[in-house]
């Protein structure tokens, strides 16, 4: 057992970026194994801000090496700006950013498609990204899509220029929108050529060729399980499965490789884009979570969605991961509430339930909270669980308490050191 996990419990945002970032000095490898550049991973490290899209949060990381999984999808165009951004820091990586060869490529024309599909969804778009995940999910599985190992082969400019006609054709079923293909086109085959400069490698063989030398492996969730194909609040969710389960598909490993798997959430709860959320808050808490929290997507910059702590949720979310370490994240968010709550359980028709039920969109769900005393304290940054106020303390306990499991790290600031490490 060689390989850990760290996933969003939660809709996504969890801080998986930070916390990769900080344990990534205990592997030799962190891989990406879903999602693509819908993804926005914030890493703070010594004053600076960096976020990732496609590229694992090792990267930082001296020597570390860095993949970009099977089960990912990549739009060269944004991975382009990425490498390009993250070469103006000055560190030394492209020797060490590997990509599968099964990946899949998003085109120009998947994110029209994407754009497409929401517009004429109306109310009831799911608030995609506009990434083209969705689209390039379905060629994935409808057997159309193009792969990175495909960009090597004679065949590739028809094999584009084939799928890329199929999405004009499908395109023209949609309400018009605009767009500049040749131009983005032009791009997107130039940006092509720095892929080809990354090392494309058979993932599932180097993985695997590395758990027998005994290399340490941490996978990198994007999104969170709430957020997963199969067992998110559908259809609002993303196309993938951002769950364990996604890990060994996305990178080639068999289940019992996996170790340990930790799992994140907010010390409160947040969304951003369409689809149910039982504790999401409209009053001034829910304004104040969102300003002390600075809850503006890091990819699109739109405004999350806040609410308090949802403990059915997170139930659930332990549950169909098989988490075994829990951190929790921006617990100094709440420093300065006179009254800190969390969803304990939910009503639903006048009963009392901690059971998720099969469509949240449908049913009337009301939390039942539970109220602590607000700590009312400062104490962002503290990396020592003693010198946490008695009832921010107090808070994780309960929280314990309601969960059924300890928390192994607490989060108190986006800075990379900023982390109580427990010995739980
Ligand atoms: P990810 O997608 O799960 O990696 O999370 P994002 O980067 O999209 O969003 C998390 C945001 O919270 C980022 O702006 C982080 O810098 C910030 N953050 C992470 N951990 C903490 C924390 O403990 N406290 C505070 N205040 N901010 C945090
Ligand atoms: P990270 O990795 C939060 C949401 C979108 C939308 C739905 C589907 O930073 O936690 P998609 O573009 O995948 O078709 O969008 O999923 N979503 C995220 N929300 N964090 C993310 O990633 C997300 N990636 C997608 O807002 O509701
Ligand atoms: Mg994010």
């Amino acid at each position: 057992m060689a390989v850990d996990v760290i996933l969003g419990l939660q809709w996504g945002d969890e801080g998986k970026g930070k916390i990769v970032d900080y344990l990534a000095k205990n592997y030799q490898i962190v891989c990406r194994f879903q999602g693509g550049p819908n993804a926005g991973h914030t890493l703070k490290i010594e004053g600076n801000k960096y976020v990732l899209h496609t590229i694992p949060s090792g990267i930082f990381r001296d020597g570390i090496e860095n993949i970009i999984g099977n089960g990912v999808v990549i739009d060269p165009i944004t991975l382009n700006k990425e490498i390009d951004k993250l070469k103006e820091t000055g560190i030394e990586f492209m020797s060490r950013l590997l990509v599968s060869n099964k990946a899949h490529l998003i085109l120009p024309t998947h994110r029209y498609l994407d754009a497409a599909s929401e517009a004429s969804k109306g109310k009831q778009k799911i608030g995609s990204t506009l990434k083209g995940i969705g689209p390039t999910y379905m060629d994935k599985t409808g057997r159309n899509g193009l792969r990175v190992g495909d960009i090597f082969q004679s065949s590739f400019n028809a094999k584009y220029k084939s799928l890329r006609d199929k999405h004009l054709a499908l395109l023209r079923q949609y309400p018009p929108i605009e767009f500049d293909l040749e131009g983005e086109e032009e791009k997107w085959f130039t940006c092509l050529e720095t892929i080809k400069q990354l090392k494309a490698i058979d993932c599932e063989y180097h993985i695997n060729q590395a758990i027998k030398e005994g290399k340490q492996i941490l996978a990198e969730g994007a999104q969170g399980s709430m957020l997963d194909i199969d067992f998110g609040t559908y259809p609002y969710v993303t196309s993938s499965n951002t769950i364990t389960s996604g890990v060994c598909s996305g990178l080639g490993i068999a289940p019992q490789q996996i170790r340990d798997v930790i799992g994140i959430t907010k010390a409160y709860c947040t969304r951003v884009g369409g689809g149910p959320f039982p504790t999401e808050l409209f009053d001034e808490d829910g304004a104040k979570l969102g300003e002390i929290g600075m809850e503006f997507g890091a990819t699109t910059g739109r405004p999350r969605r806040c609410g308090w702590i949802d403990i059915p949720q997170l139930k659930y979310t332990l549950m169909i991961n098989g988490v075994t370490q829990i951190v929790l994240t921006k617990l100094d968010v709440l420093d300065h509430f006179e009254e800190v709550k969390a969803g304990c359980k939910y009503s639903i028709n006048g009963n009392e339930t901690d059971q998720l039920p099969y469509d949240l969109t449908t049913q009337e769900i009301e939390p039942v909270y539970c109220v602590y005393d607000g700590w009312n304290k400062d104490m962002a940054g503290t990396d020592d669980f003693d010198k946490l106020p008695q009832l921010a303390k107090d808070y994780v306990s309960e929280l314990e308490k309601l969960l059924g499991m300890s928390i192994k790290y607490v989060s108190t600031g986006p800075e990379r050191k900023s982390l109580i490490v427990r010995e739980v």
